[in-house]
């Protein structure tokens, strides 16, 4: 298998890269406040679920398997939990971080874009910051849609990386950067904004848009805004000097609790037809 350098546009094909661990190091410093609050009150952080105990529930991009255990007291010993992924790696840790103390749950490799399930195997299906990455995101909707029973609900979370808006004091480089972001290191970048489109394509009902404004803390994207800005300067899109000097611009104002990044994800539902 060729190996080529891990960055943030090889999240579909994380164990082809040099370091699959560089993936599993970002989710496990990027995601702590969310698992942390859906680990709090589950009932309030999933509700848009509407899960009930008995359940099954598919999570799809699973990675370290953080959600699919904090949605298992939902569904309670009656109900079923499954993750999956296509990165052995992920699939992995997701099972060493699994215990039976956690519920019904259970990991297995997988391809959005071709779940090996029979038509509604699942009462809901739900996928997270995924699509963004995969080749067909359309066709990967249409694969939740179909191991969704019906009356079932498929959600989505994705983000629109146009919306990533990070203070500093070169504005411009600030918008290059998400610019850049956007169009050239994220497959679907815009795909936010898509995602209601795509679940009308895929013939579900009632389809609602909840977007989200996320608030980004320095230590959960220190890397991600580091390794991208490297990325930027390689490929001529900013310059080198004015990439360094919004990068300490942006330490200085970590320090100094200055640091403000936000964007917007995301979170559409919609429901299996009869
Ligand atoms: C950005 S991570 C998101 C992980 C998790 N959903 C979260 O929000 O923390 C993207 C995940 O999708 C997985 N993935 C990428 N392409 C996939 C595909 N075609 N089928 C299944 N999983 C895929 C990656 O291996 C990775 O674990």
């Amino acid at each position: 298998m060729s190996e080529r350098p891990a960055s943030h546009a090889d999240w579909a094909a994380i164990d082809a890269t040099d370091d699959p661990e560089f993936f599993v190091r970002f989710l496990d410093s990027s995601r702590v406040a969310a698992i942390q609050a859906a680990k709090r009150d589950p009932a309030a952080f999933f509700s848009y679920l509407d899960l009930k105990p008995g359940s099954s529930i598919l999570e799809v991009g699973c990675g370290l398997g953080d959600m699919a255990r904090a949605l298992a007291p939902l569904v309670g010993a009656a109900g079923r939990v499954v993750g999956v992924d296509n990165s052995e790696t992920m699939i992995r840790l997701a099972q060493q971080r699994t215990s039976q103390d956690d519920g019904p749950i259970t990991f297995r490799r997988g391809d959005i874009m071709a779940l090996d399930f029979p038509d509604g195997e699942f009462d809901r299906a739900r996928v997270e910051q995924v699509l963004q990455h995969v080749a067909e995101p359309g066709r990967a909707v249409a694969e939740l849609a179909r191991v969704t029973r019906p009356g079932g609900r498929v959600v989505a979370l994705e983000p629109d990386w146009d919306t990533l808006v990070i203070d500093a004091e070169d504005l411009a480089a600030s918008q290059a950067f998400s610019a850049f972001n956007s169009t050239c290191v994220v497959r679907h970048g815009r795909i936010g904004r898509q995602l209601s489109t795509l679940f009308r394509e895929a013939g579900l009902a009632d389809v609602s848009i909840v977007p989200q404004g996320i608030l980004a803390g320095y230590e959960a994207t220190r890397e991600f805004v580091t390794s991208n800005m490297a990325r930027a300067v390689a490929a001529g899109a900013i310059d080198e000097g004015a990439a360094h000097a919004w990068l300490d611009d942006l330490q200085v104002r970590a320090e100094d609790g200055r640091y403000v990044a936000a964007f917007l994800m995301f979170r559409v539902s919609g429901v299996v037809r009869a």
